[in-house]
């Protein structure tokens, strides 16, 4: 069992390894959202998937119901199981890193409680946040500055608890409840030297330097937001 990171968007962004592996393993399987049956890891990689590659989606709830979820994370992890324990070979793709706010850690939990002799390996993917530092040529950390990674899923609570213990902050899940996001930005003063980045990596990528504009404009989920202190 593999769990591949396919890297924010570019199918170019992808390691070698995990192009050997998609080659190679007997089937591939992918998160798609209950809302549709869509893949967009599926999208980028396909050029690397032989054809006669059986590809599974698997549809995940988006749903904060912990008991609908893990119903699900239950379900898919015995699918894939079942398909391991009659001796194929199969990979989880999974949309920039695997182990960075990823449906496939809880899939991953979830085998390795049910099925401990299956031999899992994870091969990390490029995440959306390094695509977007790079696309806008952002310098993450530098010296002795620090990161923080948050989830803006429930809003800016999180910026305005820890803002002080960090240089720079990076905001994933940064749409639905953007109008707090954007109050947190601005109440710890970090307005001006704000970024967001929508669609990274794909041909209708936007790099949003005023982020006032997302308040008219509500964002698409594929939006993050980095945040340094000050620019040097
Ligand atoms: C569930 S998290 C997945 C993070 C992913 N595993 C990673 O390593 O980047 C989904 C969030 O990641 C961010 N994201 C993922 N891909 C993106 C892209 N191509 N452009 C901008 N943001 C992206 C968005 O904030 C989105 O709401």
């Amino acid at each position: 069992m593999y769990g591949i990171g396919v890297g924010p968007g570019d199918p170019e962004l992808i390691p070698i390894k995990a192009v050997r592996i998609l080659e190679e393993v007997d089937v591939i399987f992918s998160a798609s959202s209950s809302k549709n049956d869509h893949s967009l890891a599926l999208d980028i990689v396909s050029r690397y998937i032989p054809e006669t590659t059986p590809c599974v989606l698997l549809s995940f709830p988006m749903t904060m119901n912990r008991k609908k979820a893990e119903e699900s994370w239950v379900r898919h992890a015995r699918t894939v199981i079942e398909e391991i324990e009659k001796g194929k070979s199969a990979a989880f793709l999974t949309l920039g890193d695997p182990l960075t706010y990823s449906t496939f850690g809880y899939l991953l939990k979830r085998i390795e409680m049910i099925a401990p002799h299956i031999k899992v390996e994870v091969v990390p993917g490029i995440t959306s946040y390094q695509a977007a530092a790079a696309a806008t040529r952002t310098v993450l950390v530098e010296g002795e500055e620090s990161l923080l990674l948050l989830s803006g899923a429930k809003g800016g609570d999180h910026l305005r608890r820890l803002s002080e213990l960090s240089d720079n902050i990076v905001f994933l899940k940064a749409y639905k409840h953007i109008k707090d996001i954007v109050a947190s930005l601005k109440e710890t003063g970090r307005m001006e030297s704000s970024l967001a980045v929508s669609r990274c990596g794909f041909d209708d990528q936007k790099v949003i330097y005023n982020l006032e504009e997302l308040l008219n404009n509500k964002p698409l989920y594929w939006t993050l937001i980095i945040s340094k202190r000050s620019s040097t």
